[in-house]
């Protein structure tokens, strides 16, 4: 009888058993037959041997599972690049302009999108969080190098969703070498960074067909995210107040009001990061569907 559900194996073993030539040709043979497998990883065997065959960590062989069973959501097949964190603007080797961005959203939102079956791209400023199992990462610094990061995987993409802190300003000229105090205090002298989501809209045709973005705001929240929506011609921008103590950097939970073009509102109420990004991406779903 052919079952109807997906299948998920995580292997644990000495590294000689998993290594074992008939080991891998059973894995071979269930992987054809579409048996998914995570793990084993890498690492010390309780036999003292160091190798592959450790069982895969709980959080990830959750991370698989979540990838499995979202195989046929609403954005399967699709290509989704996320971005997250804050950007970080060299001031010498040592020194950076950052933010205060967690990259919680971010990271919540690619997650949302693997669990609804998306091929995710993140592409991430330096943070300190693991990312969503199956998400394919890409680690930047600066704001230049996110807006290369961004523009090469949004060709081909269906959706893009900016959540990054993206540094306005960086310094002109970084120093090579560490600035010493006895040198006296600098002066810094900034440049503009570019706007991504400026240069997305600029792409024409192959700008991906729904573009999210934030809008990160301590005062007149919802007419700034209402000038940003049409400023940088967003699908839907989700206006997040961070001058409340309960939401915005580097907390667990977000108040957001999604805003679109044609003038329609959704306040969600006070939620944590993670079900705020399910929303959002159900909204996205709706959006790729209608587009
Ligand atoms: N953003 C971007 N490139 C930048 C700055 C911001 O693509 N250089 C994106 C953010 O990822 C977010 C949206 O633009 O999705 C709004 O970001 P925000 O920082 O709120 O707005 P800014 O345009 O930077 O304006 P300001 O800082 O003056 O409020």
């Amino acid at each position: 009888m052919e079952r109807s559900c997906p299948v998920l194996v995580a292997p644990a073993m000495d590294v000689g058993m998993f290594e074992h030539t008939a080991t891998q040709a059973n894995i071979k043979l269930l992987a054809e037959r579409g048996i998914y497998f995570a793990g084993p990883e890498e690492g010390r065997m309780a036999s003292g041997l160091v190798g592959r065959g450790r069982f895969v960590e709980a959080s990830d062989l959750l991370g698989h599972i979540r990838l499995l069973l979202g195989k046929n959501g609403t954005l399967a097949g699709k290509k989704v690049v996320v971005s997250a964190g804050g950007t970080q603007e060299p001031i010498d080797p040592v020194r950076v302009i950052a933010n205060r961005s967690s990259g919680r959203q971010g990271f919540a939102l690619a997650q949302a999108a693997v669990d609804a079956g998306a091929q995710v791209m993140l592409v991430t400023g330096p943070v300190s969080l693991k990312p969503p199992v199956g998400v394919e990462l890409r680690p930047v610094q600066t704001a230049a190098e996110m807006l290369e990061a961004v523009l090469e995987t949004c060709a081909g993409a269906e959706a893009l969703i900016m959540a990054a802190a993206v540094a306005d300003f960086q310094v002109k000229k970084p120093a090579e070498e560490k600035l010493k105090k006895q040198d006296g205090i600098p002066k810094l002298q900034l440049a503009p960074t570019p706007d991504i989501l400026q240069k997305v809209a600029g792409m024409g045709k192959k700008r991906p067909k729904v573009v999210v973005g934030f809008a990160a705001e301590s005062q007149d929240l919802l007419e700034n995210a209402a000038r940003k929506l049409e400023a940088k011609k967003l699908d839907v921008i989700a206006a997040n107040d961070i001058s409340a103590s309960d939401a915005g950097f580097g907390v667990e939970t977000n108040r957001i009001t999604l805003l679109y073009p044609d003038g329609s509102r959704e306040a969600l109420p006070l939620m944590g990061k993670e079900e705020a990004a399910e929303i959002l991406i159900s909204r996205l779903a709706a959006l790729l569907e209608a587009a």
